[in-house]
């Protein structure tokens, strides 16, 4: 009898443990900070290990967090450091393999945006995650922003009506980065669209319900990533115009099975009055809106009226962010349902890749398959 109670006791002791969250890195540059940062205020989280080709990052790093073990090679992060959760912040050209070895290694996973570089590698991440029986994040910030969740809530609640048309815009008027290997296609699929263009884009398709997309056309141009910065004064001088090799600006069309259609125009430069644009209207039949500012434009007691929230909470982009990273513990070690599955990711995928496609094919109406 007593040993058994002694059982019990020791059983419930480690039943009231506070669960914790040991998190892995891979990629530990610009974005990872950001998110180390985060994690780092939860006291349901452990930075345990941070994995980095760049060994005077990962040494910066293991300054900053010195708990964490550090890593050259993610595979021997995963093979030797025990982990319930990874977050991918690699050049997209790794996001895919790295996921996928993260899930079969047994870890839960946030991949940073764009979820990868083809439609083939988002497929063989979900499949993955869906035979891990692992959890799948895509790190879609923009949907915890308090705009896009009220115009979300709007369409829930039929405010919309049908939505018919959406404009989706991400422009920079000179905003091509002189960091990271943004400009080079080989290493993150695309410039724009895949960068900041998926943004608006992704937000806008929440917002709109996440209808299938069916078929896209694009055009693109390159004109200045190609050249030297010198001699105009602009935000992030110096880029590497001799490996640019994507597009400055896309425009675009996708359709959807519901008869809805996006238009998407973004840019890492664009000749546009303002230093960077980010936005998306949505047009129904009862109504539409902005995301910025957010508001409601409908009919209502014999009037077209314009509606705005009262108070709406904090839009600020680390704000919005650290929703993100919550949203993922919150997730992962509590069971709270999250807005951003992997088959998000991979119905967003789908759309830049046929974007992508058509504009190499002369802007012909390339089919998007589910
Ligand atoms: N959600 C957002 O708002 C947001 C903002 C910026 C970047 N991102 C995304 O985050 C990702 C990284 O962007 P960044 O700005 O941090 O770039 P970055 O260049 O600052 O950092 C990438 C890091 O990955 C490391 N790396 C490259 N290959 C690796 C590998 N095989 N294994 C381990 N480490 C490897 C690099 O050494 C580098 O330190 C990109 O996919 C980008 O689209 C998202």
């Amino acid at each position: 009898m007593a040993e058994s109670g002694a059982k019990t006791r020791r059983k419930s002791k480690s039943a009231d443990k506070p669960k914790v969250l040991r998190v892995g890195f891979i990629g530990a540059g610009g974005i990872a900070d950001l998110q180390l940062r985060m994690l780092a205020q939860r006291k349901d989280v452990t930075i345990a290990a941070l994995a980095d080709i760049n060994p005077r990052l990962l040494e910066k790093r293991y300054r900053e967090y010195p708990d964490a073990e550090g890593f050259s090679n993610y595979r021997q992060m995963l093979k030797h450091c025990p982990l319930d959760a990874v977050t991918v912040c690699t050049p997209n050209k790794s996001h895919a393999a790295a996921t996928v070895a993260a899930l079969q290694a047994g870890c839960h996973v946030m991949v940073e945006k764009p979820m990868a570089m083809t439609v083939a590698e988002a497929r063989r991440m979900v499949r993955t995650a869906r035979q891990a029986r692992r959890k799948l994040v895509i790190g879609f910030q923009h949907r915890y922003d308090p705009r896009t969740q009220y115009l979300r809530r709007v369409f829930d609640e039929g405010g919309f009506g049908n939505v018919l048309y959406t404009r989706v815009q991400a422009l920079r008027r000179r905003g091509i980065p002189n960091w990271g290997v943004f400009g080079r296609k080989e290493l993150q699929g695309g410039g724009p669209l895949i960068d900041i263009g998926v943004h608006a884009l992704e937000m806008a398709h929440y917002a709109m319900g996440c209808p299938t997309p069916r078929s896209a056309s694009a055009d693109m141009f390159t004109y200045l990533g190609n050249k030297p910065s010198d001699g105009i004064v602009s935000l992030w001088p110096g880029w590497d115009h001799s490996t640019y090799n994507v597009e400055d600006l896309l425009v675009g069309r996708i359709r959807f099975s519901n008869g809805a259609v996006i238009h998407i125009e973004t840019a890492f430069a664009a000749h546009i009055g303002q230093r960077s644009l980010m936005n998306f209207e949505i047009m129904g039949d009862k109504g539409g809106a902005t995301w910025e500012p957010a508001e409601v434009h409908t009919d209502e007691s014999g009037h077209m009226v314009n509606k705005t929230p009262g108070w709406l909470p904090d839009t600020a982009f680390e704000r919005v962010f650290q929703r993100k990273m919550d949203g993922f513990v919150d997730h992962v070690l509590h069971g709270q349902p999250t807005i951003c599955p992997g088959t998000d990711g991979l119905a967003v995928q789908t759309m830049l890749n046929a974007l992508y496609a058509s504009a190499a094919n002369g802007g012909r109406e390339t089919p998007i398959r589910g």
